[in-house]
């Protein structure tokens, strides 16, 4: 299915077009997130170890260092650099809870950290990268920092309690749909980037720029990552693929495609009641999605908030930095995992 026409893009492709410009600074991200995981407690430094070992884009931190300099700041600070390990650290322990909730047995192409450990260590371990995460951050001595990550966490747990909410409902709106995918992943992309502007001393135009491109990016990207549970394989993406419905969640395509045709929700009702895709059930839902456009209205949809977050940037000085920022929102809907 060629929804997503671009050249493979691995994590290590990735990283090393996309951030080139700040290898340096991401190998001392990986050394702080070594370094602050590292525990005397030996059962929190084997997990610790198993999470960071497990790869993952590193696509937060870089994106708070990459708007950090296009802010005007002048190499990274040991703060820029902290900073960046502690979202890192925080959208880890987000995924560790997520899977959790979301009775995942993959992340990474590896075993989640519950099916290989068990729901209980999962939840401590969270529970201590949160922690851990906010002693870092208060190192900064900044309020206006931490009103942002408080915030921030506060509303990434309000978005998988609505989400739960709503699981198994084959009507939720558009509204409801993007309220949960803000609070999920864009809030934090957005503080990533404010964050980074922040600590470069930006103004407040620069900064509210930021904020704005980071969270239209974010919506970008978890639209981008909707439409690869429907369209990528489970080797390449490191997670299960198609299962969004399968888990009781109906994402933008499914909801384009009731809104366009409300009797597609008895299959919908259907696939999510047999918690799996019997028979033909997942090749049929893939052609019907296809056929009537859906697929590529969602894409579309993508592609506008990526062309937004684009232009949320144009105030910036044109940078090296700023020209890396600006193909982000394009490689984030083009990639493959
Ligand atoms: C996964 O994020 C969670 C979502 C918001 C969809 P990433 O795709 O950035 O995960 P890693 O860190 O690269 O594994
Ligand atoms: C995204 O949630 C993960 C978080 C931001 C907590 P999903 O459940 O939609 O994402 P995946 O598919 O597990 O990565
Ligand atoms: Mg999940
Ligand atoms: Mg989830």
């Amino acid at each position: 299915m060629q929804i997503f026409q671009s050249a493979k893009k691995d994590p290590k492709i990735l990283r090393g077009n996309l951030f080139g410009l700040i290898s340096k600074e991401i190998e001392l991200v990986e050394e702080e997130f070594r370094v602050n995981a590292a525990s005397n407690i030996q059962v929190i430094d084997f997990l610790g170890d198993y999470l960071r070992g497990s790869g993952g884009k590193r696509i937060r931190p870089s994106l708070l260092i990459l708007a950090n300099k296009a802010a005007g700041a002048d190499g990274a600070s040991d703060s820029t650099i902290r900073m960046a390990t502690v979202m890192e650290m925080l959208h880890t322990a987000t995924l560790v809870h997520d899977d959790i909730i979301d009775n995942a047995d993959t992340r990474r192409n590896m075993p989640s950290v519950n099916s290989r450990f068990g729901n209980q260590a999962s939840v401590l371990m969270g529970d201590w990268l949160y922690m851990s995460a906010f002693e870092i951050a208060l190192r900064e001595r900044s309020l206006e920092i931490l009103d942002i990550l408080t915030e921030l966490t506060r509303r990434m747990t309000e978005g998988e309690l609505i989400q739960l909410t709503v699981l198994g409902r084959s009507d939720i709106s558009e509204e409801t749909y993007f309220d949960i995918l803000c609070r999920k992943t864009a809030f934090l992309f957005s503080a990533c980037c404010e964050i980074g502007a922040i600590l470069a001393g930006a103004g407040k135009a620069e900064r509210s720029a930021m904020r704005e491109f980071g969270l239209n990016l974010g919506i970008a990207f978890q639209l981008a990552d909707d439409l690869l549970d429907f369209t990528a394989r489970k080797d390449v993406i490191g997670k299960a693929s198609g299962a969004d419905l399968i888990e009781g969640k109906l994402t933008l395509p499914l909801i384009l495609l009731v809104e366009d045709d409300p009797s597609e929700r008895n299959r919908l009702e259907q696939i999510m009641r047999d918690g799996a895709y019997i028979g033909d059930a997942r090749r049929d839902l893939l052609e019907k999605l296809e056929d009537s456009g859906a697929l590529r209205r969602a894409r579309r949809k993508a592609m506008e908030y990526a062309d937004l977050a684009k232009r949320n940037i144009a105030i910036l000085p044109k940078t090296e930095y700023r020209l890396a920022l600006e193909d982000i929102p394009t490689l984030m809907i083009e990639r493959e995992n």
